[in-house]
């Protein structure tokens, strides 16, 4: 098996389940245009996410790391009329994309995007006792992946889903001694949500279009 064939297999999937409208292709055309790295989840991905969207009936999301919106407009096509979503985003430019590209996919009344860090805008909604999410994905900086999950819990319920991507980082998360923040950072995450009796979890290795991952996947109990 090669990688060849793993992105043959994505694309064989993409075709039947998530195929890309005029938005979405767009708003992946709009990363290079505005030299923003080309990051985003897969189609798959946001298909998944959006499966997931639908299997906990969320009406209010949480999403940490906007980019230029791909997977928020995944998520946000599968909420109902009155959902909501709220993606915090920590560049301003970043967020002026998405905007857009939001706005042009039609789901730009259901979503709000907040610039600043992830952990202090999750700081301010836990002190302002914001009603919990019935979805939170944790996809921005990597290295603190553990501080957000625990702030995610406090704006969580019993059942709410939280979803954390890029987890596996190639499998770099298997040596301890990389040197690389980021595979750390989901290093630290894992044992940590592997031992939080708070959640019941797993890790989905991701293969397909982009590099070789892993999606955390927590219900809250
Ligand atoms: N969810 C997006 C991809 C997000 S990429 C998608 O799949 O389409 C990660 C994003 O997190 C980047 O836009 C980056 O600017 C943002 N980010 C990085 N550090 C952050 C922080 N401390 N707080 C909030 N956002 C941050
Ligand atoms: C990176 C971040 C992501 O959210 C992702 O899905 C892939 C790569 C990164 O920062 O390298
Ligand atoms: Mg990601």
């Amino acid at each position: 098996m090669t990688p060849e064939l793993f992105e043959k297999v994505d694309h064989y999937i993409s075709g039947l389940f998530a195929v890309e409208d005029e938005a979405l292709t767009n708003t992946i055309s709009s990363l290079n245009e505005e030299g923003i790295p080309q990051i985003s989840v897969s189609a798959n991905q946001g298909k998944f996410l959006q499966v997931l969207v639908t299997l906990c009936n969320a009406k209010r999301i949480l999403e940490l790391g906007t980019l230029g919106g791909y997977s928020t407009i995944w998520m946000a096509r599968a909420l109902p009329q009155d959902g909501k979503l709220l993606t915090v985003e920590l560049e301003p430019r970043h967020a002026a994309v998405a905007k857009k590209n939001l706005d042009f996919a039609g789901v730009g009344n259901k979503v709000q995007i907040v610039t600043g860090k992830a952990t202090e805008i999750l700081e301010e909604l836990i002190a302002g006792k914001e009603d919990p999410f019935d979805l939170i994905f944790i996809d921005a900086d990597k290295p603190p992946y553990a501080e957000y999950f625990e702030l995610a819990l406090q704006l969580s319920r019993k059942g709410t889903l939280i979803i954390c991507d890029n987890v596996i980082r190639e499998g770099k998360v298997l040596d301890e001694t990389c040197k690389d923040e980021s595979s750390q950072g989901a290093h630290r995450f894992n044992k940590m949500l592997s031992r939080n009796d708070k959640v019941t979890a797993i890790i989905l290795p991701t293969v397909g279009v982009k590099e070789f991952d892993g999606i955390a996947i927590s219900v809250v109990k």
